[in-house]
């Protein structure tokens, strides 16, 4: 087959480990993988589709990573400095038998990305950075949990937040929904970033290209790439079992970044303006998707 993975015999068991017979479990599926790959079309290799024991550990791995968001939610307020975010992340994973994802990925130094105002991600938590009435920022969370990786972020608004800076943050929400409403069985996954995109520009935003979403399962980036400035009907076939995160950043201006050359991670606007980013990671279903984390 395309991908140079074993194939099954039809009522052998089928390779996800379902027990199944391959023709009653992944046979169909496949063959449609392989007659789309026949048709030129991009198909990433079965490898990446999730079975249904990777589903139950992402979940278990997303049920902490969601709990820490909600714990930040539930403290975060002016006064906060982004090291107290850093420290409720470790406290609340630590009571809960999981690791950051972020620590020491790449080298990357704490738990957690903190990324307030005109940062566009990768904001280092620093105890000098006291939030105050009318910031927002986003804390992007990623956890390890029983060999599994899971990773979402959300905007927090800290008290009276200006018209602009809300319509951003919701701009922004409504642009993942859009993904999402796109995602497909058997679509492009171009469908997604397109959706993306057009939500923010139709609203005088534009989206940062250098970076975007991803694949994750027992790893922390897989394939695809997730691109936010796409075209429909183009990229990899989407399939049932693909696992993958919508995590636009959206600039309030120019999409343009710079990342500090200090510390080489910190990345921000390049013309000052605010950017905003929230991040869902889905799985793909028979019928759409299922949202794992958010
Ligand atoms: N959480 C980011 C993502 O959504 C990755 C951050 S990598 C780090 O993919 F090293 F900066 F933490
Ligand atoms: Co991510």
């Amino acid at each position: 087959m395309f991908d140079n993975l074993p194939v099954p015999g039809r009522n052998d068991p089928c390779w996800c480990g379902s027990g199944k017979k391959y023709k009653k479990c992944h046979g169909p599926s496949d063959e449609r993988m392989e007659s789309l790959y026949l048709e030129g079309e991009e198909v990433l290799p079965r490898s990446l589709l999730k079975t249904a024991a990777d589903i139950e550990g992402i979940k278990a791995s997303a049920a902490v990573n969601m709990g820490v968001l909600d714990y930040v939610g539930e403290r975060i307020c002016a006064g906060t400095s982004t090291m107290d975010i850093n420290r409720w992340v470790e406290e609340y994973l630590g009571a809960h038998d999981a690791v950051s994802a972020d620590l020491n990925f790449e080298g990357y130094p704490y738990s957690v990305c903190t990324s307030v105002n005109d940062v566009v991600c990768h904001g280092f938590p620093n105890e000098k950075d006291i939030l105050k009435d009318g910031d927002i920022i986003n804390v992007d969370m990623s956890t390890i949990k029983g060999g599994y990786f899971s990773d979402s972020s959300r905007m927090y608004c800290i008290g009276e937040v200006s018209e602009q800076r809300k319509r951003l943050v919701e701009v922004c929400h409504n642009a993942v929904n859009a993904g999402l409403d796109a995602v497909r069985p058997w679509g492009h996954l171009g469908d997604v970033g397109a959706a993306v995109n057009k939500v923010c520009r139709d609203a005088g935003f534009s989206v940062v290209e250098e970076y975007g979403g991803h694949g994750i399962g027992r790893e922390f980036h897989e394939d695809p790439f997730v691109s936010f400035v796409s075209e429909e009907d183009t990229g990899p076939v989407l399939v049932p079992g693909m696992c993958f995160t919508i995590e636009p950043m959206v600039n309030a201006s120019k999409p343009g970044i710079r990342t500090d050359r200090g510390n080489g991670w910190i990345v921000r606007t390049a013309d000052g303006s605010d950017s905003a980013q929230w991040e869902v990671q889905l799985v793909v279903t028979e019928g759409g998707y299922e949202l794992l984390s958010w």
